[in-house]
């Protein structure tokens, strides 16, 4: 079942054409740019350069999937596709709005079925998507913990079954990404931060040097806190917490100590997420997921439980891309799951899983 997939929720620009869990072709138009300058996603910015991109991003996306054996100009007018499917939340609402609009468009034209999909669900599958070739082969095999680490969630969920979760813990305030994104705001280091962090973190091979609090460890859930980490952190640079800190020559060591932090806490809570399901079993997702700190945790904790933790096969899958949302417009196609009226459909920012 090949299906044209939009996603606008954030910064992205995307659009791909997949079948089942392979993706035939992928286009991202990222703004990260435009927004670097002001600290954050700025929304009317985003909006704007989301309405500039789309028709070239699926135009773009269409010509693309011609050489992967798509029939070739049936593709142009829809023929070859048989539904169009859309992230309608979470994200920002105006951004989103822009990719709903085109879907509905595309798929009233084209006289094809619309899917909506929630993008969370797009990144709870993202391991388990593969190239136009079929590589790599994954087959899912429930049950699976997901871990969702971006700069919008930090989710632990459940999937029992194709549409079955249960969010079996998720962080109280901040998102990790989103720590990661003010720390290194604090300290100077541009935007976005994970990476940047992961960089000088892994120069100092990881040393928790200044060992910050894990807030709510100890709790027997899997609720998460990230938040109190940042004002330790304003404090520590204050020098209110008995260092004085040169920032300069510490750098290093402040992101090192910040990002074992928020590792540490994602990790116990995933290990009592092991203990109280009996599934290791793990599939991580989202822009974090990219971070090789976090996977080298993550890969231990899971051999250590006797399973297996898996990632998004390639760098473009960790990230906001229109092709994950294509692989849960398949699996929600599977439930039988389309849109019955186009006008019923419409962005959801808050839409949770
Ligand atoms: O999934 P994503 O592209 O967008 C949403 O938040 O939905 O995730 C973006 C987040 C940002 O917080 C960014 O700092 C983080 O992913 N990120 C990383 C790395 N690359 C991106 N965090 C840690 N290490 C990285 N290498
Ligand atoms: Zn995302």
């Amino acid at each position: 079942m090949k299906i044209l997939a939009i996603d606008t929720s954030a910064d992205e620009t995307s659009g791909a054409i997949t079948e089942g869990f392979r993706v035939l072709s992928s286009t991202i138009s990222s703004q990260i740019d435009s927004h670097a300058k002001w600290g954050g996603i700025v929304p009317s910015i985003a909006r704007l350069a989301h309405e500039e991109r789309i028709d070239f991003v699926i135009e773009e996306t269409i010509r693309k999937a011609r050489k992967y054996g798509a029939k070739d100009s049936k593709l142009l007018d829809g023929a070859d596709i048989e539904a169009v499917a859309v992230t309608y939340g979470p994200g920002l609402s105006i951004a989103l709005e822009v990719g709903i609009k085109k879907a509905k468009q595309l798929a009233e034209l084209w006289g094809k079925k619309l899917i909506a999909v929630n993008h969370m669900e797009g990144h709870m599958y993202s391991p388990y998507i593969a190239n136009s070739k079929g590589n790599p082969t994954r087959v899912v095999s429930y049950p699976f913990l997901s871990l969702l680490i971006s700069g919008g969630h930090t989710q632990i969920i459940l999937v029992q079954n194709n549409g079955k979760f249960e969010i079996i813990g998720e962080s109280v305030d901040d998102a990790a990404g989103e720590a990661l994104d003010k720390a290194a705001k604090m300290l100077g280091l541009g935007y976005p931060g994970g990476q940047i962090i992961e960089r000088l973190s892994s120069e100092v091979q990881n040393i928790d040097k200044y060992k910050f609090p894990r807030p709510m460890i100890h709790n027997d859930d899997c609720m998460m806190s990230f938040s109190g980490l940042k004002t330790h952190l304003y404090y520590l640079l204050k020098g209110q917490k008995g260092h004085i800190i040169d920032v300069e020559k510490d750098l290093h060591y402040l992101a090192s100590s910040f990002q074992e932090a928020v590792f540490g806490s994602v990790i116990s809570k995933l290990s009592k997420a092991i203990t109280i399901t009996g599934v290791s079993n793990i599939a991580i997702g989202g822009g974090v997921s990219v971070n090789k700190r976090l996977r080298y945790l993550v890969r231990s904790l899971a051999r250590k439980h006797q399973g297996k933790a898996i990632f998004p096969p390639l760098k473009y899958l960790c990230g906001d891309n229109a092709s994950m949302i294509g692989v849960a417009a398949y699996l929600q196609a599977l439930r039988g799951q389309y849109v019955c009226n186009f006008d019923s459909i419409d962005r959801v920012p808050r839409l949770k899983l």
